[in-house]
């Protein structure tokens, strides 16, 4: 599969997210805590703009008045009809083998190798000294 430059990594800092456009498909970039996940920018449900969704964390109760608060801004709630999604996987909260996002294979490179390997950067100036996310789409 084709990779391709989408941004200097240093623009998507931690905590931050990024929609880009990538062979005519909307793909959103997450930073959580320094790594990078990818998701198609479409709900499976009826195609919402996941990147215009709010992230939240999980919500867990074993029974009625206690609650815990965990993995704060590794889920991604859909705008349109408020389905919520694993970031890390994809998958949809409440039937994960059901529905699921696709995810984008993503990752960091040096300048130097995305040159050397000649990746397609038509989108995004690229110096040796700087890192690069790339997806694979
Ligand atoms: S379109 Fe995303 S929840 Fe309906």
């Amino acid at each position: 599969m084709p990779r391709h430059v989408v941004a200097p990594a240093h623009e998507i800092p931690p905590g931050t997210r990024r929609r880009v456009e990538v062979r005519g498909h909307g793909v959103v970039i997450f930073n959580l805590d320094g790594a990078f996940h990818a998701l198609l920018d479409r709900c499976p449900h009826m195609g919402g703009r996941l990147s215009d969704g709010v992230q939240t964390g999980l919500v867990e109760s074993d029974r009625p008045g206690e609650y815990r608060w965990s993995r704060p801004g590794e889920i991604i709630r859909c705008p349109w009809h408020a389905w919520e999604f694993d970031i890390r996987t994809g998958r949809f909260r409440c039937e994960p083998d059901r529905f699921r996002v696709r995810t984008v294979p993503a990752c960091v490179l040096s300048g130097e190798a995305v040159a050397a390997e000649g990746l397609d950067a038509t989108t995004v100036p690229v110096t040796v000294e700087d890192a690069y996310l790339v997806v694979e789409l």
